[in-house]
């Protein structure tokens, strides 16, 4: 990262941390369903997974609306910073976030996005995560 998007995403994070809250209520997550991982995970939970990383997790905030990376990185392709990218293991970096000493740009992303997320929910958003970059 240069210094000048490092610089950029310490803006645009503080913009977040005072906009995230009231985003999250005023987005009620109606977003048609991603296509189906080719792993087989079942369309419902991918749906699920979806409006959740839309609204009560709110990962969009800082991955962006199409999960482009903004703050945190794009999580739509095939480059995985922190694991292999396995549904098993966004599922465990969703429930961890990323310690400041993990992290590689220098940004912590909080447990469950700084959310209440069961695990059921995680396992959804994980699932949905997971087919945006496994699409058949
Ligand atoms: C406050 C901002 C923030 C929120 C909210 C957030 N993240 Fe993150 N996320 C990050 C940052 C920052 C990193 C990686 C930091 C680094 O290493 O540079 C990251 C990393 C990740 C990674 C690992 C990516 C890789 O390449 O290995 C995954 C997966 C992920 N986030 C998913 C999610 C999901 C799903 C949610 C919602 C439950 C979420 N994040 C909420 C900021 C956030």
């Amino acid at each position: 990262m240069t210094q000048w998007t490092r610089f950029g995403a310490v803006i645009a994070l503080a913009a977040v941390i005072h906009a995230a809250p009231v985003a999250a209520q005023a987005k009620p997550a109606a977003k048609p369903a991603a296509k189906p991982a080719a792993g087989g995970a079942a369309g419902g939970e991918i749906a699920l997974g979806d409006s959740l990383f839309h609204g009560a997790g709110n990962c969009y905030a800082c991955h962006g609306a199409k999960a482009e990376g903004a703050i945190g990185p794009n999580l739509t392709d095939a480059e995985w910073i922190h694991s292999k990218g396995s549904q098993t293991e966004i599922a465990a970096q969703i429930t961890h976030g990323v310690t400041k000493e993990q992290s590689k740009s220098g940004i912590v992303m909080p447990p469950k996005g700084g959310g209440t997320l069961t695990d059921d929910q995680v396992k959804a958003i994980a699932a949905y995560v997971y087919s945006l970059s496994h699409k058949s």
